[in-house]
């Protein structure tokens, strides 16, 4: 038995620990605005959310920790599919206003870790450089995604890749995303701690944060989900992350 006066000495210090911890999860709308950014992730990697190594070869992305709903691994937002909508590139010198506004199907399957200034700093109370409170991630370059996705005008610039971008964000049915048809590429991936449902709709089918160790996520392995092996789960994002922070900053 713990002594009851330890418990008491002890509560005040927990209380001021567990003080950052207590960031609300942002409980964004299904429709709205949200930057995007891209990072590497290898084909066949299983990411945070745990989803089949399959889900990277359709369109894939991280999205901010805030928004994601956990630390470190499956939240209530993996498996979530989303039209992602690119406007503009402000961040651009002069701004940059393409003539077409393409989009692409996601689903999201990695989260991309809370910093302080980051593209992934939103919290419920404070936006991101871009005044946005979520940040997409996209898997990207990938062979989903057709190489000239996003616009460019090199002649002006000098250089194609704006590295981030304004969006409109749309949640949608994941019978919208590429990989759908393909079973092997849905739900999560077997014998991991994971958490992709395949087509999630906020109710029981959806994940729980696994930060919050507020329950057992359901069980999102489909029939034909492959056994991959894991590692890390969020360092390739994290150093993507870092490395477009120093690219964008310099
Ligand atoms: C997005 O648009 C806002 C204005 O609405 C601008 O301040 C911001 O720099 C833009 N972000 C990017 C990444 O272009
Ligand atoms: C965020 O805003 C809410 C409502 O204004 C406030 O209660 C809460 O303390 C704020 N959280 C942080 C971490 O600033
Ligand atoms: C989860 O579902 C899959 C596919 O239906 C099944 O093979 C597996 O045994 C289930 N796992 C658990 C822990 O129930």
């Amino acid at each position: 038995m713990i002594p009851l006066l330890y418990i008491l000495r002890l509560f005040p210090v927990l209380s001021l620990l567990s003080k950052p911890l207590v960031y609300a999860w942002i409980n964004y709308p299904p429709e709205g605005t949200a930057t995007l950014t891209h990072y590497d992730l290898p084909k066949d990697y299983i990411a945070a959310c745990g989803c089949t190594g399959k889900s990277t070869h359709y369109p894939t992305a991280a999205l901010s920790q805030m928004a994601f709903g956990s630390r470190n691994n499956y939240g209530p937002s993996c498996g979530r599919c989303f039209r992602l909508t690119l406007l503009n590139s402000y961040t651009a010198t002069p701004p940059f206003f393409p003539n077409t506004n393409p989009s692409v199907v996601v689903k999201v399957t990695d989260l991309c870790p809370l910093s302080e200034n980051g593209w992934c700093s939103g919290t419920e109370n404070k936006t991101n450089p871009s005044g946005r409170y979520l940040n997409f991630d996209l898997a990207y370059p990938s062979s989903a995604i057709t190489d000239n996705f996003f616009p460019s005008n090199e002649k002006l610039y000098g250089y194609k890749d704006f590295g981030v971008w304004n969006i409109t964000y749309a949640s949608i049915s994941c019978e919208q995303w590429k990989g759908w048809g393909d079973e092997a590429a849905k739900g999560s991936a077997p014998n991991i701690n994971g958490c992709c449902p395949a087509n999630p709709t906020g109710s029981r089918d959806t994940c729980p944060s696994y930060s919050d160790a507020n329950g057992t996520p359901p069980n999102t392995t489909t029939s034909d989900a492959r056994s991959l092996s894991v590692s890390t789960l969020i360092v390739i994002s994290f150093f993507t992350f870092m490395f477009s922070t120093l690219f964008l900053c310099s």
